[in-house]
């Protein structure tokens, strides 16, 4: 696909990793929703920064657990930049407990919810428009979903759901549109405190942990690409060496 001109939304677009794809997007001449939660400033300084360049951006707001809230932020994309041709679902939470003793059944149900049931939300409301524009789904996943990871069994198990859910879409909506998944390692946002930060450089055989500019270059090598469908893509400098 080139990416000149299509529309794309991408959750969680305001900060952290999802920052890094809507300004790589917007690069390569998208024009871009991107899509917040809370954190207005981030999002209008994320627009700032788009639009300083020479892009197109426009600012979009949802629970993404939230269904009807979903497809309400798909009438704005629609009514203000037309119809979808790129999704990339990477709003994603952690949560503050990461033992099975520790965590309580909200705190389960709201990790889910996010990295898993928002997935489901919005692809189901954006498919139609996706299917119609031969589009592209990319889900953000995480190493945590292959190997566990220490973030705890709710953000493991929602990220490894990502996954299967992904391989899933990718064969039911095949040829019209391609799903994958990109499973980072550890990144340098604020998902993860400074301290977690030098321990994970210290696992990577990198000895550091990824920019979210280079998970964002994942992403647009999946777009541009035609023929990948079902794949999960590890950027994790050779984690798996270990
Ligand atoms: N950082 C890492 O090491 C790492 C590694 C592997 C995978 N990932 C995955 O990559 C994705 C992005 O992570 P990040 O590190 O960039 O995280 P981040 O900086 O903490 O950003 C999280 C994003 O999710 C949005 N969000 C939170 N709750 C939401 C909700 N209920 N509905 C809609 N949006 C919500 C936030 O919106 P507001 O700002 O408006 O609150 C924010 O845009 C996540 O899926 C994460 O699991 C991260």
């Amino acid at each position: 696909m080139n990416l000149k001109d299509k529309n794309a939304l991408i959750t969680g677009g305001n900060r952290g990793i999802g920052r890094a794809i809507s300004c790589a997007l917007a690069l390569k001449g998208a024009h871009v929703a991107v899509h917040y939660h809370k954190e207005k400033k981030k999002v209008d300084r994320t627009l700032q920064k788009i639009e300083g360049r020479g892009g197109k951006a426009v600012k979009v707001q949802a629970n993404v657990e939230n269904y009807s809230e979903v497809q309400e932020m798909m009438k704005e994309v629609n009514k203000n930049l037309g119809s979808l041709d790129v999704l990339v679902n990477n709003a994603g939470i952690s949560g503050p407990h990461n033992t099975l003793e520790d965590i309580g059944i909200e705190e389960w149900k709201e990790v889910i919810g996010v990295n898993l049931t928002g997935v489901f939300n919005c692809c189901k409301a954006a498919a139609s428009d996706l299917v119609k524009n031969k589009g592209k789904v990319i889900n953000i996943s995480s190493i945590a979903g292959k190997m566990g990871g220490t973030i705890g069994c709710h953000y493991a198990a929602s990220k490894a759901g990502v996954i299967g859910f992904t391989f899933a879409l990718a064969r039911e909506l095949a040829p019209h549109i391609t799903v994958n998944a990109v499973a980072p390692g550890p990144v340098d946002t604020e998902l993860i405190s400074e301290e977690r930060k030098k321990i994970l450089s210290q696992k990577t055989p990198f000895g550091r942990i990824a920019e979210p500019e280079e998970i964002a270059h994942t992403v647009v090598y999946l777009l541009e690409n035609d023929y990948v469908s079902g794949e999960v893509i590890d950027v994790n400098a050779g984690r798996y060496m270990d």
